[in-house]
Order: C-alpha cells, then sequence, then structure tokens
C-alpha cells in the first residue's frame, strides 16, 4: 500500500493506472476509522482493480467553534487497517495542499442540501461538496462509494456529480451499526460512559416511529411523539425528526407511494448524533384508508 501526500505523486500514480485501463474506486473519509468506513472500503476493494482512499479532516466542513480542533485523528491505526484490507493507495493530503491560502472557489448545491443538518450548519454541505469535488478531481475515480450514516450528504453528492457532469457513479452502503443499534461515528468516542448508554435510543425510535409511519396517515404527529421520546430517553436536544422523499429529500407529508426516509439528529451535551431510517412506501390499500 502506498501512502501519498503531494498532489503531483498522486497525479503520476492515477495517470499510470489510467493508461492501463484500470478501474478505480475511492473512499473519501475523514479518519478515525471505524467498521462503517471499512465496510465502504471491503465495497470498493471488490469493485474495482484500483481503490484510493483519502484522509483528510476538512477544515471547511466544520464551523467556528465546532470540533475541527479536538476530531479524533489516529493516522497509524488507520493506515494498518487500511493496509489490512488492500488497499492500494492512501492519500492523504495537508491542509495547504488542499486549499491555497486564497481560496475563493466554492461548490454550493441546493436541493437536497437544504434544510436538516443544513439548518444547524448553514456551512456544512458547501464545505462536502467542495472538498469531494476537489477530491474527485485528483484522483479520477470511476467509482465513488459514501455511508447512508450521512444520507444528506449522500444525496448531496450525487446531486453534484449530476448537474456538473463529473464521470463519477456514485454509489451509496448501508450504515453498520453496533450491536446495540448505534451507528458507528467517528464521534461516538467523544460520549461519556453515561450518554453511550443513552445514544442507541436514537435508532430504537427511529425504528419505532418508521413502524408508526409506515401504517400511513399524516406524518406530524409520529414525529411529535419521535422528538418527545428522545428528550424522555436523555437527549439534551433533539435538532430534527423528519420524513423526507427517499430520492429527491422533499419533505412528505405522509408517506404514499414513494420511498420516504426517516432522518434525524439530536444532541447528547456537546455531541451531536445523526441516524435515518428507509421506511418503505405503505401498500396501496393504507394509502387509501389514510386518505378516506
Ligand atoms: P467521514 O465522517 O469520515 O465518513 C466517511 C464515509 O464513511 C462517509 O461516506 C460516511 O457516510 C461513511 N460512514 C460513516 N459512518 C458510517 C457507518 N456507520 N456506516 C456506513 N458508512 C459510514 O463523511 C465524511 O467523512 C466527510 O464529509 C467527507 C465525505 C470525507 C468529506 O470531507
Amino acid at each position: 500500500m502506498e501512502t501519498v501526500r503531494e498532489t503531483a505523486a498522486l497525479r503520476r500514480r492515477i495517470r499510470a493506472w489510467r493508461e492501463e485501463g484500470a478501474p478505480i474506486a475511492f473512499v473519501p473519509t475523514m479518519g478515525a476509522l471505524h467498521g462503517g468506513h471499512l465496510s465502504l472500503v471491503r465495497h470498493g476493494r471488490a469493485a474495482a482493480a484500483r481503490l484510493v482512499v483519502s484522509i483528510f479532516v476538512n477544515p471547511t466542513q466544520f464551523a467556528p467553534g465546532e470540533d475541527f480542533e479536538r476530531y479524533p485523528r489516529d493516522e497509524a491505526g488507520d493506515l494498518a487497517k487500511l493496509e489490512a484490507l488492500g488497499v492500494d493507495l492512501v492519500y492523504l493530503p495537508d491542509i495547504g495542499t488542499m486549499y491555497a491560502p486564497d481560496h475563493a472557489t466554492w461548490v454550493v448545491v441546493e436541493g437536497p442540501a437544504r434544510g436538516l443538518c443544513a439548518e444547524t450548519r448553514p456551512h456544512f454541505f458547501r464545505g462536502v461538496a467542495t472538498v469531494v469535488a476537489k477530491l474527485f478531481h485528483r484522483v479520477q475515480p470511476d467509482i465513488a462509494i459514501f455511508g447512508e450514516k450521512d444520507y444528506q450528504q449522500l444525496l448531496v453528492i450525487r446531486r453534484m456529480v449530476r448537474d456538473l457532469d463529473m464521470p463519477v457513479e456514485i454509489i451509496g452502503r448501508p450504515t453498520v451499526r453496533e450491536p446495540d443499534g448505534l451507528a458507528m461515528s467517528s464521534r461516538n468516542a467523544y460520549l461519556s460512559p453515561q450518554q453511550r448508554r443513552i445514544a442507541p435510543a436514537l435508532y430504537r425510535i427511529l425504528c419505532e416511529t418508521a413502524e408508526a409511519l409506515s401504517r400511513g396517515g399524516s406524518a406530524a404527529p409520529s414525529l411529535a411523539t419521535a422528538r418527545e421520546h428522545l428528550l424522555e430517553a436523555g437527549f439534551t436536544a433533539v435538532d430534527y425528526v423528519e420524513l423526507r422523499d427517499a430520492e429527491d429529500l422533499e419533505p412528505l407529508e405522509r408517506l404514499a407511494t414513494r420511498p420516504g426516509r426517516l432522518l434525524a439528529a439530536a444532541r447528547l451535551g456537546e455531541t451531536r448524533l445523526i441516524d435515518n431510517l428507509p421506511v418503505p412506501p405503505v401498500a396501496r390499500s393504507a394509502t387509501n384508508r389514510s386518505d378516506d
């Protein structure tokens, strides 16, 4: 496995692979790798002849006062995990390599980047879309793999790639969870033992809510109940619990014939957890019943 920090060296390697005609898979990450990241890496390993993983804690997707400084970093541990999975190349740019001091160009996605996480983190998707566009230009992958854990991010990237004609196929992979249901996340390391005991309630309550929504009828009462249950379980604040269209993230007042997605963000003290679940379209008879 090669580790590359300089863009010129990366370009040389990518050019050689493209000349060979070897398809390239790419998994962008911010490191502190866990089983969720590694499931994407395994998928990439099976999907293409060449596999590139990037590790870059991207400052432009953090607002001042967020956790950029204390975001977990474990380069040696990450490299060992990636080597064991047969990654060909790990790209580790530093901040100066990624952003010129007078960097002035941003990729701003609208549509699926509106609302949800953007309500409390308005800077976030501009930073994500810009860094992912830059990484795509450098790595020139044929396919790139993202987790459904960050469902809004996945749809934002898909929309960017479609709208800006980027020649890369975006693959979304399911959320990997701890045995108690908590979605794996680098930020879980921030949780105190007591918060860690509360955290799986997010998944449990989303499951209950998805079940209630799948019976049809107006979504609002089920979403309000979910909020109450999260606070009762010990979450200190609920940023959102919403039902959206699974494909374009437009708000849904009720489930109908299109697949829905239930998405939530809630805080345990300083730590913000997100999770989401698919909600299949209700059966035709249930739709009719709810409309009666
Ligand atoms: P990061 O949070 O490190 O996540 C990297 C990738 O791993 C993302 O596609 C994310 O959705 C996926 N992932 C995280 N937890 C997961 C889980 N439990 N199951 C499955 N996949 C999971 O997301 C980012 O980094 C950044 O925003 C990035 C795209 C790298 C741009 O900076």
